[in-house]
């Protein structure tokens, strides 16, 4: 089968690779239908995740058809259409029994990070009952595709652990595709005010149609100040960081007001410094998390219902053999405009 490969920093490639199989009785074979690329994707090319190992394929997002399953698999069948959490998730451990899968013992985020993943013609799902979920009948793949990973992971890392509600007031620093899944998911709360933050025009115009009620430019390093303004020298409720560089951390600290919340969401490489002598007397608190998946099945009822329409991030749309040119756009998405892209196998 064609599979994307990791080849190192800097190597990647399309390769023939054999079929996956089972090896445990809780695995299914999924035959990929859609997948995507995930900023994260683009961290492991640069070997900034030390966990993924060169010759793995890569990918945690995707919809498929089940070809096989484990004998130990009895609510899943051949032929059955399914969503695949970024997320793998053995029910039964310590941390799956909190609801914390991300932290699962024998699961979490191992697709496409320690295990091969979904950028490929066919891929191996441990724990295959607890970490897909059915299609409903008539739904928008594409849609499904934006639930295995970042749907959750800006509701869950940025509005929930943001504690965003009813006529608060929300700064959401990054406005790629999750910081716009956590301005999205973040309107199921009524907030009053939608502060996006970036340094790409094109995005913060999506931002402004996505529902976000003010966008700031931050190129000038005014954004602090303009927010202070916004919000009558108050600072926010909710802060939620979705890059994962220093620089946005830090502006979340200047951004939430006394009482709030920085929820952090980006993926850090480097090491940030905590302004503890100007937040320790503000009641703020501080959350980080690594998505757990566990709110797909309550996200996709609203996406089913229309709620949240998740189709509007896709930009773009290649096959499997276009992978490379996939990548090239996703990697240079402030001169292609790229949000999702699409890749059908
Ligand atoms: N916690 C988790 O479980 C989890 C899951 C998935 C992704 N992530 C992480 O979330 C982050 C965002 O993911 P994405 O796919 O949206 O990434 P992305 O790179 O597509 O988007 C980041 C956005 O930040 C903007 N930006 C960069 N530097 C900035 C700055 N100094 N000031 C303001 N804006 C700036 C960019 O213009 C871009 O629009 C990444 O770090 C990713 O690895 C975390
Ligand atoms: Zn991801
Ligand atoms: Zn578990």
């Amino acid at each position: 089968m064609k599979a994307f490969v990791y080849g190192g920093p800097g190597k990647k490639a399309l390769e023939d690779r054999p079929r996956p199989e089972i090896e445990n009785p809780g695995d299914a074979i999924v035959k990929i239908v859609k997948t995507t690329i995930c900023g994260t994707d683009l961290h492991i090319l640069k070997g900034d995740v030390a966990t993924c190992e060169p010759g793995r394929i890569l990918g945690h997002e995707g919809v498929g058809v089940i070809e096989t399953v484990g004998a130990g698999v009895t609510t899943f069948k051949a032929g059955d259409r399914v969503l695949i959490s970024c997320i793998s998730s053995c029910g039964k451990c310590e941390y799956c029994r909190r609801g914390m899968y991300s932290h699962c013992t024998t699961g979490g985020w191992i697709l496409g990070n320690v295990i091969d993943g979904t950028q490929a013609e066919y891929v191996r799902i441990p724990h295959a009952e607890t970490s897909l979920y059915p299609i409903p009948e008539g739904a928008d793949e594409e849609a499904m595709v934006m639930l295995s990973d970042i749907l959750p992971t800006g509701f869950e890392c940025g509005v929930l652990n943001g504690k965003v509600s009813p006529g608060s007031t929300v700064a959401i620093v990054g406005s790629g595709p999750i910081g716009l899944a956590a301005l999205l998911t973040a309107q199921l709360y009524s907030p009053a005010d939608i502060i996006m933050i970036d340094l790409d025009d094109n995005r913060l115009e999506v931002a402004r149609r996505f529902g976000a009620t003010r966008t700031i430019n931050s190129t000038d390093g005014k954004a602090a100040e303009t927010v202070m303004t916004l919000t009558r020298g108050r600072g926010v409720d909710t802060a939620i960081e979705a890059v994962g560089v220093p620089a946005t951390f830090q502006l979340c600290e200047q951004l939430v007001g006394p009482g709030g919340v920085i929820a952090n969401i980006g993926v850090h490489g480097k090491p940030v410094e905590l302004h503890l002598e100007t937040l320790w007397s503000r009641n703020i608190a501080i959350t980080t998390r690594l998505v757990d998946a566990v709110t797909t099945p309550m996200l996709l009822k609203t996406v089913q219902s229309g709620k949240i329409d998740p189709t509007r991030l896709v930009t773009h749309h290649f096959t499997l053999d276009q992978i490379l040119d996939a990548y090239d756009t996703f990697g240079r998405a402030t001169e292609t405009k790229a949000l999702k892209v699409i890749i059908n196998a």
